[in-house]
């Protein structure tokens, strides 16, 4: 079972690019704090720019989105799907609240975390992710009732299927993080980054070209 407050399996960048940046952005439009993969989906306004069948070309990107770096220290790069309602303002208060937190999360605005098909999870990781961060509302607090359940059910089975192909749990993981808590987000996304971290470059699943 998944521990409702932070399982196991389960943007400081631009902060630090900005590090005197007021509440308002010019720049990215997006929550603040947030790193180039977030602006794309943040600066998105209105309902047609926020994630919907185009959720899994935006995932792709966002896994593919950066490079190491020649002769940069290895990094993991982590894709974030925060729910709009709840995770997603969590990760704004953080960056207006100036919490800092590792830069290594690509965050992807999604209507409910419900609404993460955990094929997308996958794809992410085989395009490249070194780890996923799925974050909605609390128990109860779903603005689509149940979607947050569904979600934890559907990653409770996605667990299982790590296993088998051989993945680490450890790159996925699952929270609930509601829009008050700016603090628990950057928690989340150190403890993520770090685990993420301790398991070092993926080697499964990973298309050749992109190893
Ligand atoms: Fe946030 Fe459903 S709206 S998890």
């Amino acid at each position: 079972m998944l521990n409702a407050e932070h399982s196991t399996w389960q943007s400081t960048q631009h902060t630090t690019e900005h590090p005197q940046r007021p509440s308002a952005c010019a720049c990215t439009g997006g929550p603040h704090g947030a790193p180039a993969a977030e602006v794309g989906a943040a600066s998105a306004s209105g309902a047609e720019k926020q994630v919907r069948p185009g959720a899994r070309s935006r995932a792709e990107a966002a896994a593919e989105g950066e490079g190491d770096g020649a002769g940069q220290a290895w990094e993991p790069k982590i894709v974030a799907f925060l729910c709009n309602w709840c995770s997603y303002a969590g990760a704004d208060l953080a960056g207006t609240s100036r919490i800092q937190y590792p830069p290594n999360v690509r965050v992807i605005r999604v209507p409910c975390s419900g609404r993460v098909d955990p094929l997308l999870i996958l794809k992410c990781l085989q395009r490249g992710a070194d780890g996923v961060l799925v974050s909605g509302c609390h128990p109860g607090d779903c603005h689509y009732i149940a979607g947050n359940y569904l979600a934890r059910r559907k990653f409770a089975l996605l667990a299982d299927l790590l296993d088998f192909f051989g993945i680490e749990k450890g790159r996925v993981h699952f929270s609930w993080v509601s829009a008050a808590e700016g603090e628990k987000f950057a928690d989340v996304v150190k403890r993520v980054t770090e685990s993420v971290k301790a398991l070092g470059k993926p080697t499964r699943l990973v298309k050749e070209r992109q190893r």
